[in-house]
């Protein structure tokens, strides 16, 4: 969907099963939440695998690294009792977020005015944008002092032209980025790995690896509703070049779908409810942007782009989340086809502008009164919630394999192995 999912909570609980887990993709944008024992975590780096105590944990090189933030994470984590030493390895082809990066993806943002996008003001685009136009600066070169000078002095002269040329913004200091993130690196240095050749080490040893994705697919740079989309490939074949894996290395691969629709920012939301069920969602989700803290707008379900994401991640079985969000509600709408100038569409439009015109067109399927909360298996579930879940299935063709119903590890349903 547009992200906030429950990915956090869902590669923890897969990672039962693994001995490495991988990010690919993004960078501290994603917010992902773990709950262990009614113990929160909120996690913007570092894979969700590393409440586990012996698993791995790989930053690989598709992610993008803001050092300081990293750091909070990981002194957050230690403090909570979780220690990362010799067994977090970052990918020394990851690229970095510069101070540059935030202030220039912010004033972007507000100079696009009515059309902006609603970034997490974390300097995504801009870094990612570097990356592709070869002026970026990796962790491998934050390791070395005289490349990264050099690195950091060519590119502050860009940027410093334009954010005072163009954004008419203050401009940045040499030496002061310098000495800044030189202190990250000596505080990192012992994290720094080939990241590519540990994988394949791993996996040719016979381990298992979870590549865990961020973000959402409906906010792929490619397939999402761009622009208002982030700066990365969030789909699931992003692993390839953000880890550096092959596809027949990849033996399956679990969508994480809320049973409901959420977006943090600006773009078309078809399904959007402006009214109080929207309201209750909110609420009862707790919808509020677990990065930035903004509230999500909420929706009902929409099957519309999910039949492509299906597609286009290659999807071989459903996690379904937050199931229990929805008792209460007489009747559950589900989108299944848009009208589009006066015609029923069943394909998710490419073209923002038709996006935007969009009415969803709704079916509607029979609530459930009980809390689903403290079901501690599929069939202690009341018939209706099973109902939704299969008619989903229906609508999507695709099977859904686990179901959560609450933020805990354990608040999680399993109907067959996600990944048999
Ligand atoms: P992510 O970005 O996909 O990892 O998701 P977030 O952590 O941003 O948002 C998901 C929120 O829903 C978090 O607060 C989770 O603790 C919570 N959550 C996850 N699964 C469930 C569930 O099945 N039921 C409820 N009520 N909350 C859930
Ligand atoms: P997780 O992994 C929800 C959204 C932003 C904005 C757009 C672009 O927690 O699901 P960016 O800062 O990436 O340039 O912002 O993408 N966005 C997310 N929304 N969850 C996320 O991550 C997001 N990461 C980016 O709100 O609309
Ligand atoms: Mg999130």
């Amino acid at each position: 969907q547009w992200g906030d999912e429950g990915k956090g909570k869902t590669v923890d609980y897969l990672t039962e099963r693994a001995d490495v887990v991988a990010r690919y993709a993004g960078g501290n944008n994603a917010g992902h939440t773990v709950v262990v024992n009614g113990k929160k975590t909120v996690l913007h780096l570092i894979p969700c695998g590393i409440l586990h105590p012996t698993t791995s944990c790989v930053i690989a090189n598709g992610t993008v690294i803001d050092p300081g933030v990293l750091l909070q994470e990981i002194d957050r984590l230690a403090e909570a009792g979780c220690s990362v030493a010799g067994r977090l390895h970052i990918s020394e082809a990851a690229h970095v977020i510069m101070p540059y990066h935030r202030v220039i993806d912010a004033a972007q943002d507000r100079m696009r005015g009515k059309n902006r996008v609603g970034t997490t003001g974390r300097g995504i685009g801009p870094v990612y944008a570097d990356k592709a136009a070869r002026t970026g600066i990796r962790f491998g070169d934050l390791l070395d002092r005289a490349t990264f000078e050099e690195k950091l002095a060519f590119a502050l002269e860009h940027a410093n032209a334009l954010l005072t040329k163009v954004y008419n913004e203050s401009a940045i200091d040499f030496a002061a980025v310098r000495d800044e993130y030189l202190g990250y690196a000596e505080r990192l240095r012992s994290h720094a790995a080939d990241t590519v050749d540990l994988l394949h080490t791993a996996m040719a040893a016979g381990k298992k690896v979870i590549f865990e994705g961020a973000q959402g697919a409906l906010l792929d740079l490619d397939h999402g509703t761009y622009p208002y989309v982030t700066s990365s490939t969030t789909m699931s074949g992003g692993v390839f070049g953000g880890a550096g894996v092959g596809p027949g290395q990849i033996q399956g691969v679990v969508g994480i779908l809320k049973a409901y629709m959420t977006r943090v920012g600006e773009g078309p939301m078809p399904t959007e409810l402006k009214d109080a069920a929207g309201e209750r969602l909110r609420e009862i989700g707790k919808e509020y942007g677990a990065t930035t803290g903004r509230p999500r707008r909420c929706g009902w379900l929409d099957v519309v782009p999910l039949r492509r994401v299906i597609q286009l991640c290659g999807i071989t079985s459903i996690v379904m989340t937050k199931l229990d969000v929805l008792t209460g509600f007489d009747r559950i709408p589900v989108c299944t086809a848009y009208e589009l100038d006066g015609k029923r569409i069943d394909r998710f439009p490419g073209r923002i502008s038709q996006l935007e015109r969009v009415t969803p067109v709704y079916e509607d399927v029979p609530g459930w009164k009980e809390d689903l909360s403290r079901c501690e298996s599929w069939d202690e579930l009341p018939a209706a919630a099973r109902s939704y879940v299969r008619r989903i299935e229906t609508l999507l063709g695709a099977a859904i394999s686990v179901v959560s119903v609450g933020p805990d590890r354990d608040q999680t349903l399993v109907r067959r192995d996600p990944f048999g």
